[in-house]
């Protein structure tokens, strides 16, 4: 018989998965139960999957009552709401459960979460996609093995792109910490958490400076005007101009532009009239200098290690692609990641390109997709093994890395012991 999932939260990530599980594992699972608070969400996809009225709920408060509805959850909703949804789908008695990242910026509640789990025996799965993809478990594998010896530091940047940036950070969904969350745990968790497992050691201690720098209503040029088509008369040389970037550029065209238009427009199929009414009337056609947006858009973090080994990661809004580098330093060689290409150099030794058998066909270098495909094997019973699962007892040293580096932060750079906030 198929094992069946329901899913909380029919935005980007929610459908993205779904997607996957209708593409790659009809065969084995079904889309039993949907809920989201907007209806339009609902219309969109319930069709898709067959889910009948009566499986469909406006709230979570309404899903719950209907106690356990599927073999596993699938919670995809926006940052805050994680926490609430989490707790209930375990006390419900779900007991396999995906959750979106962050799980919480408030440490009391994710090692609440951490405690239930655990309790309850559930397994409660963080989305730290980049874990699963091949690029990532081959940096893994080659640090596991010693071959470049002990990891001294690591050196990392998450180039966010700076049209994503704006998108998001600016513009949309993560731009105010108290609705979402800082930068540095919204976008940079994932980047944590790969350093904290690459490291397999616990960090002692944080610093972080970093701030808002650029889109701030200071830099905003001469006849800027709060919205793009508002009468803008600085839009000519601004690359943020929100017509350019989802009308006329390449932007346009790339491959999650998708599920941007989504963002904007609310909905799975839409127009171009759509698209213009969102940049007209919605949050998108704002200006970038003349938003309430309050999150950094550059932030380093330093960590040293247990062992004393050291890392930095930056994150940076300023980056015509978005793409991740990264420089691991052993004892014996290091390795050079640079967007998917990684190569390993061995001192005195050779240098090899590494292949990692990912032809990044999209969704962080397809750590989506196999997020899914590891969750359905884990879901159908066809592995027991959780090695480098991101449970949540695993993935809890990025959110405590990430709570440190603010506090630092805002301490003008000062050392932070992680997991005491
Ligand atoms: N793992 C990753 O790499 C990754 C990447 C991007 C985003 N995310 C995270 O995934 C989550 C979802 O992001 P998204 O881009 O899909 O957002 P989205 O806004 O596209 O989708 C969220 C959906 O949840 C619905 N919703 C909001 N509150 C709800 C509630 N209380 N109950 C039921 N439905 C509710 C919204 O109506 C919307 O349809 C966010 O927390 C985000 O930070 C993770």
């Amino acid at each position: 018989m198929k094992k069946t999932v329901a899913v909380i939260g029919l935005g980007n990530r929610g459908t993205e998965y779904m997607g996957f599980i209708k593409a790659f594992h009809a065969s084995e699972v079904s889309v039993h139960a949907l809920c989201d608070i907007r209806q339009q969400a609902l219309d969109d996809v319930a069709p898709k999957y067959g889910v009948p009225e009566e499986r469909q709920f406006l709230s979570p408060e309404a899903f719950f009552a209907q106690g356990v509805l599927a073999d596993a959850l699938l919670i995809t909703t926006q940052d805050k709401s994680h926490y609430a949804i989490a707790k209930q789908a375990i006390l419900t008695g779900y007991k396999l459960i995906l959750l979106e990242k962050p799980v919480s910026g408030v440490k009391r509640e994710y090692e609440e979460l951490r405690t239930l789990a655990a309790e309850n025996k559930v397994l409660l799965i963080v989305c730290h996609v980049l874990r699963y993809s091949n690029y990532y478990r081959k940096i893994k594998e080659i640090i596991a093995s010693g071959q470049i010896g002990e990891i001294v530091s690591i050196n990392h940047t998450e180039n966010v792109g700076y049209f994503h940036f704006a998108h998001s950070f600016v513009r949309g969904n993560w731009r105010d910490e108290n609705t979402s969350a800082p930068s540095i745990l919204a976008k940079c968790c994932h980047d944590l958490d790969l350093i904290a497992w690459f490291m397999d050691t616990p960090c002692v201690s944080v610093s972080s400076v970093g701030e808002l720098g650029y889109f701030r209503k200071e830099n905003a040029p001469a006849g800027a005007a709060p919205t793009c088509l508002g009468g803008c008369r600085a839009k000519k040389n601004c690359p943020y101009d929100a017509e350019r970037l989802y009308i006329k550029d390449p932007f346009y065209k790339a491959k999650f532009i998708k599920y941007m238009k989504r963002t904007l427009t609310g909905k799975a199929k839409n127009s171009r009239r759509d698209v213009m009414n969102a940049l007209k009337n919605g949050e998108y056609g704002k200006c970038i200098f003349l938003n309430d947006n309050n999150v950094c858009d550059h932030q380093f973090v330093t960590m040293t290690f247990k062992n004393g080994a050291t890392a930095v990661l930056e994150m940076n809004a300023f980056s015509d692609k978005m793409f991740r580098q990264s420089h691991i330093v052993g004892t014996k060689g290091e390795l050079i990641g640079y967007g998917t290409k990684l190569k390993m150099h061995i001192f005195g030794g050779k240098t090899t390109a590494v292949h990692t058998l990912s032809p990044n066909v999209g969704g962080h270098v397809e750590g989506d997709i196999r997020l899914i495909d590891r969750f359905v094997k884990i879901l159908c019973g066809k592995t027991a093994d959780l090695t480098d699962v991101t449970t949540i007892e695993a993935t809890t040293a990025s959110h405590d890395i990430a709570l440190a580096a603010e506090e630092s932060r805002k301490k003008g750079g000062a050392p932070v012991t992680p997991g005491n906030g």
